[in-house]
């Protein structure tokens, strides 16, 4: 069993491609036994703390689903109802924190902060997303992939599109060459990974035999993909001035039916963290519409809503990937 007790979630070059694939194996096992109803808790007793300075469903709603599941309890603080940051400084809200909970799960724009909690908590930290890092999310979509693949990860090429400079870009780049597998990045340069990401990249593939591709070219990004993944052109934190440029430099970009063919396989499957732009359902895509005349943005509502489409295997994924890191650095031991 996979035991990482005592162990942060920071970002994914703390762990081995063994640790991470114990936590692949031990979610999967964690899925079929909710399904199965024969779910045993490991986390009776525990409490945790969800600070959250961004805004999230999945995250939250996992932590929280998972929490409950293995009999823990959590307590929820809002990006207001705290004093951290604002009257207190991360160092002190650990060491409080640290003192009430099991352990704590941080969302906000810096890893500084997520590093300089786990610094300080002397409980196990938890990065439900920062500027840097999504690695929770590495979980869920490298499970996704594992149960829509019949291929080793080893064997799998995904490509991701869009803007690779953030959190999704740099874990998509990491994650890929810690385990072996065909990375692609798929975007203008200037929305390539910063240096020190893809010199990590480059590092770990030595070990791994993980292929790493930049490069600006669509179709070549894409060919022989089984996977083709984006996310939002905007992320959280920026500001909605840079919308215009995002458009005018991602569109190329936008994950449409002609790039999944591009691919040349039939059977591609598509990822998306979400939240994501395919239609008129959010403000945020009602405001581009009315000055872009977009209804569209980094995916196609045909290509969204198809066969290829896995994006809600994905979502679910995020508790049961969530709940694999709770046990295994929280949870009792295997009797
Ligand atoms: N994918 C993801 O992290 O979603 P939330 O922002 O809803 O948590
Ligand atoms: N890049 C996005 C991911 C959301 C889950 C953001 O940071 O907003």
């Amino acid at each position: 069993a996979t035991d990482l007790t005592g162990r942060h979630f920071l970002k994914e070059l703390d762990f081995t491609a063994e640790e991470f694939r114990g936590l692949i194996a031990l979610a999967a096992e964690l899925k079929a036994a909710k399904k199965a109803g024969a779910e045993v808790q490991r986390l009776r007793g525990r409490n945790v703390a969800l600070i959250f300075e961004k805004t999230s469903t999945r995250t939250r709603c996992a932590f929280e689903v998972a929490a409950a599941d293995q009999g823990a309890s959590t307590t929820y603080l809002d990006p207001s109802g705290s004093q951290m940051g604002h009257k207190e400084s991360v160092k002190d809200t650990a060491r409080v924190l640290g003192r009430m909970f099991d352990g704590i799960e941080y969302r906000g724009d810096s890893q500084e902060a997520v590093e300089e909690l786990a610094a300080f908590a002397g409980v196990p930290v938890f990065n439900g997303l920062t500027d840097d890092w999504h690695p929770t999310q590495m979980l869920a979509d490298v499970l996704t992939m594992t149960e829509h693949s019949d291929k080793p990860l080893t064997g799998i090429a995904f490509a991701y599109l869009g803007d690779a400079r953030f959190n999704m870009g740099n874990s998509y780049l990491v994650t890929g060459a810690l385990l072996g597998m065909d990375v692609r990045i798929v975007a203008p340069e200037a929305y390539w990974p910063a240096e020190p990401f893809v010199a990590e990249a480059r590092r770990l593939a030595e070990a791994s035999g993980a292929r790493i591709t930049l490069t600006e070219d669509v179709a070549e990004g894409v060919r022989g993909a089984d996977f083709v993944a984006t996310d939002v052109w905007v992320s959280m934190g920026e500001p909605k001035e840079v919308w215009d440029e995002r458009i005018a430099a991602l569109s190329p970009y936008a994950v449409t039916m002609d790039v999944l063919r591009a691919t040349g396989n039939p059977d591609v499957k598509f990822l998306h963290c979400l939240p994501a732009f395919h239609d008129l359902g959010t403000a945020v895509g009602r405001d581009i519409h009315a000055r872009h005349g977009l209804t569209e943005l980094e995916v196609s509502d045909e290509v969204f809503e198809s066969a290829h489409s896995v994006v809600f295997d994905e979502a679910e994924n995020r508790m049961h990937t969530i709940k694999a890191v709770m046990v295994a650095t929280m949870g009792d031991p295997v009797a």
